[in-house]
């Protein structure tokens, strides 16, 4: 009776453990969540769109607004920030976020070029930037 107990009680020791490092592993402490950190601080988020994009320790990115993670692996699939009025630029960081199947950015007021490093993102599908920066023709 009294092994059995024993037995029980570690295998919930082992479950917590388990739930506490799956846990970890999304939260901004992980490299994707600071690289998401990265990918912001080069974005001029004029109407504080992303508020919810923080380096509070306990903050899980894959509930951050845009973000989409995969349900099993936890990787970031899908970054959507189209029409958030978004200023400023587009960072080579995003190239560290290479499960991502789908970037939508498109409808902000983003300038500069699409980075090279997105080419580092292998699992791209789709890409959604047009309207993302006046081309100039002349
Ligand atoms: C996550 O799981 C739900 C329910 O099983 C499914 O409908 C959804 O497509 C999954 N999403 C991803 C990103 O795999
Ligand atoms: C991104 O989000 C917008 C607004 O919710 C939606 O209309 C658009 O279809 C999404 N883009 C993709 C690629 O799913």
């Amino acid at each position: 009776m009294e092994g059995s107990m024993a037995f029980r009680f570690g295998v919930v020791l082992v479950a917590s453990a388990f739930l506490l490092n799956s846990g970890y592993a999304n939260t901004v402490d992980s490299d994707d969540g600071a690289t998401l950190l990265e990918i912001k601080k080069s974005f001029r988020d004029v109407d504080n769109v992303l508020y919810d994009w923080t380096d509070s320790p306990s903050s899980d990115y894959c509930v951050w607004r845009g973000i989409t993670c995969d349900n099993v692996t936890f990787n970031i699939v899908a970054l959507n920030l189209s029409g958030l009025n978004l200023d400023g630029e587009i960072s080579p960081a995003i190239g560290n976020l290479k499960s991502l199947v789908t970037i939508d950015l498109k409808e902000n007021r983003l300038s500069g070029q699409i980075p090279d490093e997105i080419g580092d993102c292998s699992s791209l599908q789709s890409l959604y930037v047009f309207k993302h920066t006046q081309k100039k023709v002349n």
